[in-house]
């Protein structure tokens, strides 16, 4: 198989693994600059860094930390372990890290805001058969 063909394939076996959920509106109206949630059995961060919503992965890629305990700077999600920083619009570690976050979509929705997030293979079939 062709290297495109493989990265389309790849990209689609993505794509039909996402799913859309809504953001519990408690979490909008917390003050707390980043939340640790779980929606769905998939744990990330919800992150308020100034008024401009992002979402991350939970655990930093460098030892595993809860990023959920770090903080936000100069629109940098900063790991409370070691400090790394990544950008919270891209998840990409600053220069030197070699590592990234995972960024997932957000979309307002009629006031309401939602989070594109991985299905399992598992919970993908599960849903086809309801
Ligand atoms: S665990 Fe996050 S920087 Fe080390």
């Amino acid at each position: 198989m062709q290297k495109k063909t493989q990265t389309r394939l790849f990209h689609f076996l993505i794509f039909m693994h996402m799913k859309w959920h809504k953001i519990p509106s408690a979490a909008l109206t917390s003050s707390a600059a980043i939340q640790l949630l779980r929606i769905d059995g998939k744990a990330f961060c919800l992150v308020n860094d100034h008024g401009e919503w992002y979402a991350t992965s939970a655990k930093c890629p460098h030892a595993g930390a809860n990023l959920g305990e770090g903080w936000c700077e100069q629109g940098q999600l900063v790991c409370p372990y070691h400090r790394h920083h990544f950008d919270l619009s891209i998840g990409k570690g600053a220069p030197g890290q070699y590592n990234a976050v995972r960024v997932y979509p957000l979309e307002w929705r009629d006031n309401e805001l939602y989070i594109q997030l991985p299905q399992s293979l598992w919970q993908k079939c599960l849903s086809l058969l309801k």
